[in-house]
Formats: C-alpha cells, structure tokens, sequence
C-alpha cells in the first residue's frame, strides 16, 4: 500500500481518517499493518501490500495475526469490534471462494492468454468504457470489481492514478500485475460498503461485476457515490438472453453451482476445447441456445458465478435516471449484421450479449432523454 491511499479512504462507518501503523516496508510501500479508526476503533489488516478492508468474517488471515500478534494486541487492546448482520454474508462468502479461485489460477488472463492478452484486451477497455483518447490521463480512476487487474493495468497504461478493488483474493494478482506502476493502488473491499472518501473520483468504470453481486442496482448506486459532480461512470453488464436461451442458462448453472472447483474445472476444459474444435460456424448458432466459449477461464467464469443476474437496457436506463447520470453513450444496437437490423427477430432471438452504458454525474436525479449516438470506433484515435 502507499501512503498516497490514505488520503484516498476513511472509515465508512464515521467518516474518519484512518491511523496506519506500519509493520514492514518494501520498496517504499507498506508491505504489513494495520488501519484503525480513532473514532470508532474499526481496524483492518495491510497484508502483503493490500489492505484488507473487510469484516472479519469476510476477510481471516491466521497467519498474519500470528506473525504480528504482539504488534497488533499493543495497538487493539480494549478494542471491542460488533459486526453488524449481512443478508448478502453467504453470497459473498462464496464469491470469495469461485471468483477467488478464478484469479488466481488465472492470473495472468488479459495479459498473456494466446487470445486475451494485452493488445486484444487493449481493444475491450476502449470497447467497454467507451473511453475517448487522453480522457483518463493524470485523472483518479476507479475499477470496481477489478478481478486480476487487466483493466486496472489498461487504465494505468492511458496514463492515470487508478485504484482497483474486488472482494476476493483475486486482488493478490491484481497487486502483481500492477506494481511496476507509481500510480496504482489496490484494495481488498466490498462494494456495498466501499472505504473511500465521497465524490474523489474523475471516471469509475465496473466490467462484469454488478450482475454478480446480488443486487446490481445498488452496487452502481455505491460506486457512483464515489464519483465527483461531473465525473463519468461506464458500467458493463449482462444483458438478457431471449427465452429459450435464459432458461437453458438457468438449468446449465442450476446444475454447474453444485460442482466442486476441480468438477468445474474440468467441465470448463470440455466446454472449451470441443468449441474450439467445432469452430465460429457452429460457436454462433449455439450461442443463440446457450453460452459456449472456446476459452477455458471464460467457461469457468460463466458456470462457477454464483450468481449472474440479466439486465435489459430500459432497465439500466431507469436506474441511471434515478441515480441522476445522464447517460450519453451506449452500445446498443452496436453490432450490423443483417439479422440484428431487423429489430423483433434481434430482441427476441439475438439479444445483445451485454448492456455497456457511460454518463455523467449530475447532481440531482434527471428527466432521462435518451442518449443519440453510439459510440463509434471510428472516431476514436487510441
Ligand atoms: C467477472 S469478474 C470481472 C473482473 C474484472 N472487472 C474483469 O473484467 O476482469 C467479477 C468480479 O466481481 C467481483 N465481485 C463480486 N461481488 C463483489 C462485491 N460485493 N464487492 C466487490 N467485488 C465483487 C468478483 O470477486 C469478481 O472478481
Ligand atoms: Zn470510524
């Protein structure tokens, strides 16, 4: 962690700044510590460079709390932590443990896979946050939900100050693949009670994340707190299949969530190789039935989620006008092959895959107009 954060975060129940006390250092970052409220006595662990700001039935390290305990009951003595209740505690649980797993085993996926690797993943940030040339440079940008960092990288590489946060330990590889830059932070945190300081951020993007949190509705709402007055959001969800497609969805994962990690791996690996095996001719139509992907992390991702909710654009319209953004570039009806420009056959048979959506933050809630143009890629100078 760098010291630079703490003037980034507070405590979310007080609003007040934390206290670090710093066990270790390494290359001038705080490698181990702790985070504490003064107000409230809240605290928090740094371990291995992140600071882990969750509750502690979210968030245990043994290890820790052994190797620094006589540290650690100096500072907390007479500390007495409640813990309020969650409703969301199970689902959040066992996101930590698929999306966990998914981010460490494939850490380097964005970076190195023979498809997803940094250019082609250069493409998908512009692509999913509509992002004009120069428009995050020298500005403070959030990735929520950042998995192993890809975009976090992405956002650094266009030259801004960015922090990343995800709720598992996919944050350790987000660390890794992000700690050559002098402006990247990451953070170990919930959505839904995120610690940083209100209004402090120029752009805040989300990719694939609100639809697995259990309520996509809110998590928005919770980031774009983080906003400033003006700043933009881009936020990239699941959109809803046509039917035959939702309820295949529904029976495939009803099955594939009952799965071990190693069943599911395995299942992923089938589900992969045979589609790369049959090829794009026979991948296209089936993807009208259900998802099927000739890349393996893409595979374990879609069946291990334990939850993925589908959204529609009027949907993600309403929410933004009530949240006061004023929506001004999407990608719906992006795509022009023949089938897709007759507009009933295309809503009921081939839906968008997702709902890319970026507006401003305006102050109060708005008279939604809807946005006029699509973003268009051949405007855009990378
Ligand atoms: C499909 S991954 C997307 C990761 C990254 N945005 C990307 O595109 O590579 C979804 C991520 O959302 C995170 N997530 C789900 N619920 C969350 C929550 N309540 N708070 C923070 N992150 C959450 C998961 O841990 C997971 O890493
Ligand atoms: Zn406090």
């Amino acid at each position: 962690m760098k010291k630079r954060l703490l003037q980034l975060i507070e405590c979310k129940s007080c609003k007040e700044e934390f206290q670090l006390h710093t066990f270790n250092t390494e290359n001038l970052e705080i490698k181990d510590g702790l985070l504490i409220c003064p107000k409230c006595n809240v605290y928090y662990f740094i371990v291995n460079f992140i600071p882990r700001i969750l509750p502690r039935k979210l968030y245990t390290n043994n290890k820790f709390e052994e190797k620094f305990e006589k540290q650690i009951t100096k500072i907390l003595k007479n500390k007495n932590l409640s813990e309020k209740d969650d409703s969301l505690l199970k689902l959040k649980k066992d996101t930590t443990k698929f999306f966990g797993y998914e981010w460490v085993h494939f850490d380097r996926h964005g970076f190195d896979d023979e498809v997803y690797n940094e250019n082609f993943e250069k493409n998908i940030f512009h692509h999913k946050t509509l992002l004009r040339s120069n428009e995050i440079k020298n500005k403070l940008v959030l990735d929520a939900g950042c998995g192993n960092g890809r975009y976090v990288y992405q956002a650094l590489k266009c030259g801004a100050e960015v922090v990343g946060f995800d709720l598992g330990p996919g944050v350790d590889s987000a660390y890794n693949n992000t700690k050559q830059f002098a402006k990247a932070h990451i953070i170990q945190a919930d959505v839904f009670n995120l610690p940083f300081k209100d209004n402090i951020f120029n752009f805040a993007f989300t990719i694939g994340v609100i639809h697995h949190t259990g309520n996509a509705k809110r998590a928005l709402k919770c980031i774009l707190e983080k906003v400033k007055e003006k700043g933009t959001i881009a936020v990239t969800c699941y959109h809803k299949g046509n039917m035959l497609w939702e309820f295949n969805d529904w029976l495939i994962r009803k099955f594939t969530l009952k799965m071990s990690i190693p069943n599911l791996m395995t299942l992923s690996k089938i589900l992969a190789k045979s589609c790369k095996f049959f090829g794009l001719w026979v991948e296209k139509p089936v993807n009208l039935l259900f998802r099927w992907e000739p890349n393996i992390s893409i595979m374990f991702d879609w069946y291990s989620a334990p939850i993925a909710t589908h959204h529609t654009y009027p949907e993600v319209y309403s929410w933004c006008k009530e949240f006061g953004i004023n929506v001004t570039e999407d990608l719906r009806w992006e795509k022009r092959e023949w089938i897709r420009n007759i507009r009933w056959i295309r809503e009921f048979i081939a839906p968008d895959f997702a709902i890319t959506i970026k507006g401003i933050k305006e102050k109060h809630s708005l008279k939604f107009i809807k946005p006029k143009h699509v973003w268009d890629k051949t405007k855009i100078n990378w």
